[in-house]
């Protein structure tokens, strides 16, 4: 079993202290603690149980990391079977026994201990933490297909471990563990009963969150970062310039509105296609102009232009805002739509997870 630790000293001795009394065949399981620099004298309560059985520390000295903690517990593990488990006491040691049976029967490779599936339940967690863990189960379940992806309570068969993504870090290994075996891992989820922390405090951040978030859309095969929504934006902000003047210019000239909106449409897409395709996103070995891409860029584009006209319908007949300051929210929630759409769907980044 590994349980990795970050400042959870008043958490050990309970937690081994019902671990102990599992009954649990003499030999059959080891504890594997993996630190990341603890400064409240967590490895050395854990030292204190070294001599009562099958009760290992490893202290990690590099940068601190759920993923990459529980990696090296596996790495050292002498078990066929991996134990994953939160050190707070959140996971009952008392259903560990159910938790590895579908993997000891050798009927399944992963078990995944649940709150999300009948049976299973959350207790004691505030109303913001039960929603976050909801969303961000709800948001892997295209990719994995199980209800509780986020768990950290989970068993898995030791070779799995070496399948992780080099890169992979941060919250959640369950996703990464599920996600490289390609859909061909026999997964079952075991229900179980979560209760909130009594001990210490909670060490997960928006920064973790943010991480997740990104791990996820790359697993997804689309990447985003800062600098890419930046060049996203630039070239946005030059088609709707583009857009304008030809708006203007065509009215001017006699055009007809619907023409003129149609054709300004167009040619501020077409720019900004180009310079999304070549600036932004980088695919200058593609050649210019891809058509297929050019009409998914379209549809993205045309989606969210009958999405604009939704927002700002609702913002000014709904909730009377004056139009000139509606524009600004339905701007960015177009632009949302059309930089996921593009990470996606028009350029989605093809890469081994
Ligand atoms: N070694 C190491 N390094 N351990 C860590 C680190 C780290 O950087 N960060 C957290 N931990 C340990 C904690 O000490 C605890 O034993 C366990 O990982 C879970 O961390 P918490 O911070 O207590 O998590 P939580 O209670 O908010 O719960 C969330 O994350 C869990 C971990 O997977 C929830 O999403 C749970 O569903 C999930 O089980």
């Amino acid at each position: 079993m590994i349980v990795p630790t970050l400042n959870e000293a008043g958490n050990i001795d309970p937690l081994l202290t019902r671990l102990s009394a599992l009954d649990l065949p003499e030999g059959s399981f080891e504890v594997i603690f993996v630190d990341d620099g603890s400064c409240d004298g967590t490895p050395e309560k854990v030292r204190e149980w070294e001599n009562c059985g099958n009760i290992r520390l490893i202290e990690r000295r590099e940068k601190p990391d759920l993923t990459r903690s529980i990696l090296a517990g596996a790495g050292a593990a002498r078990g066929d079977v991996i134990v994953v488990m939160d050190a707070d006491l959140s996971h009952p040691p008392e259903q560990l026994p159910a938790l590895i049976a579908p993997i000891l029967d050798g009927s399944h490779d992963v078990a995944v201990g649940s709150r999300y599936v009948p049976g299973g339940s959350t207790e004691g967690w505030p109303l913001h933490r039960q929603w976050l863990s909801r969303l961000g189960s709800w948001l892997a379940r295209p990719l994995c297909d199980i209800n509780d992806a986020t768990s950290g309570f989970f068993a898995f068969r030791r070779e799995l471990s070496g399948t992780v993504a080099e890169r992979a870090g941060g919250y959640k290994i369950l996703l990464e563990l599920l996600m490289a075996g390609q859909g061909k891992l026999r997964v079952v989820e075991v229900p179980i009963c979560f209760r909130d922390r009594i001990h210490g405090a909670s060490k997960l951040s928006f920064s973790h969150q943010w991480t997740y978030l990104r791990r996820l859309m790359t697993l997804a095969g689309g990447t985003v970062s800062v600098g890419r929504a930046g060049r996203f934006a630039a070239a946005g902000l030059f088609g709707v310039f583009v857009d304008a003047l030809l708006f203007q210019w065509l009215l001017s000239s006699g055009a007809g509105l619907a023409l003129a909106h149609i054709l300004s449409f167009f040619v501020a897409a077409s720019v900004s296609y180009s310079l999304n395709f070549k600036w932004s996103f980088h695919l200058n070995h593609e050649g210019y102009l891809r058509w297929p891409q050019f009409g998914r860029f379209l549809t993205v584009g045309l989606f969210a232009l009958l999405m604009r006209g939704g927002v700002l319908a609702l913002l000014v007949h709904g909730w009377h805002m004056p139009p000139l300051l509606a524009i600004f929210p339905a701007i960015g929630a177009t632009a949302a739509v059309i930089y996921m759409g593009l990470v996606f769907y028009v350029f989605p980044v093809k890469q081994n997870p």
